[in-house]
């Protein structure tokens, strides 16, 4: 079973479900995409930060699903701003990965108090036109942030990668990404090892349907139009993750997620040092 692909604002087009890979170390996540692979996934995340991108290729590499098949984000964080340091840098992500190219880059964060965004975008552009990254991207970016790069470039990222769940959902920056056709992609979707699964009323929805909590959020995920990226190492988990696509929410249960928010509309800022 393959996830839907999604498309993206450049011609390319992105698998609907993807395996997080954070914070899976090298031996770890190989395994995790070879398992992965197998049950159908397509595609992978991770990030320079995540230090395992040496695993990522390897599993990438050995999986037997080929190259071109499978869907690889990478993001390259702080370190690599300004001064055209991302090509150095996703030069080492790709040596890294013993690839040839990435289907989705993304700045890993805004840092507007460093003022760089818009200088590394330019950057990422080029990369883009090197083959180097088949499609461009963001994470961790506010609309105000959005606004800022697309009014000085011009140039619309495919994706904003941010952490949503029905806890955190994010309507700011929803309905700025569906004005400008940008993919919103969400991390941490099964609200990263809080109780969120624990939530009696998604135990209760999961039943009418025969399906986990988990499923029943990766649903909401999918039914919202995001593109969504759980991290599970345990294959049943992975495989449950994937199994989403033979029920559908109706518009109330949808709500009924929707209220799981409870005032926190926006969650806390990623920080550096996480996703
Ligand atoms: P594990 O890797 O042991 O499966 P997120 O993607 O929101 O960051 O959530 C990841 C957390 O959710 C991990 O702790 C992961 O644990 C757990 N998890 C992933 N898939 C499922 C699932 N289908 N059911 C329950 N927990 C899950």
């Amino acid at each position: 079973m393959n996830a839907p692909l999604i498309a993206l604002n450049n011609g390319t087009a992105i698998p609907q479900i993807g395996l997080g890979t954070w914070p899976l170390d090298d031996d770890q996540v190989e395994q995790a995409i070879i398992t992965a692979a197998e049950l159908g996934y397509r595609h992978v995340d991770t990030a320079a930060k995540y230090g395992n991108e040496t695993g990522v290729g390897r599993g990438i590499r050995s999986c037997g699903v080929p190259r071109e098949e499978m869907f690889v984000t990478t993001k390259l964080d702080g370190g690599y701003q300004g001064d055209d340091r991302a090509i150095a840098g996703l030069d080492a992500c790709l040596e890294r990965m013993g690839l040839d190219y990435v289907d989705l880059l993304l700045i890993h964060w805004p840092l507007p108090q460093r003022d760089l965004f818009v200088s590394t975008w330019r950057t990422f552009e080029k990369l883009h036109e090197q083959g180097k990254a088949r499609a461009i991207g963001v994470s961790n970016f506010k609309p105000d942030h959005l606004k800022t790069l697309m009014a000085q470039t011009g140039i619309v990222p495919a994706v904003n990668q941010i952490q949503l769940s029905p806890r955190i959902p994010r309507l700011d920056h929803r309905v700025f990404h569906g004005q400008h056709g940008i993919v919103t992609e969400a991390y941490s979707p099964l609200g990263a090892g809080s109780d969120l699964l624990e939530n009696p009323s998604l135990r209760q929805i999961g039943q009418e349907y025969g399906k986990t909590p988990a499923q029943v959020v990766v649903r909401w995920h999918v039914q919202n139009g995001f593109v969504v990226i759980p991290k599970s190492k345990n294959s049943e988990r992975m495989a449950q993750n994937l199994d989403v696509f033979d029920f559908e929410l109706s518009r109330n249960d949808l709500l009924a997620l929707d209220l799981l928010s409870a005032g926190n509309e926006h969650g806390v800022d990623a920080d550096v040092d996480g996703h």
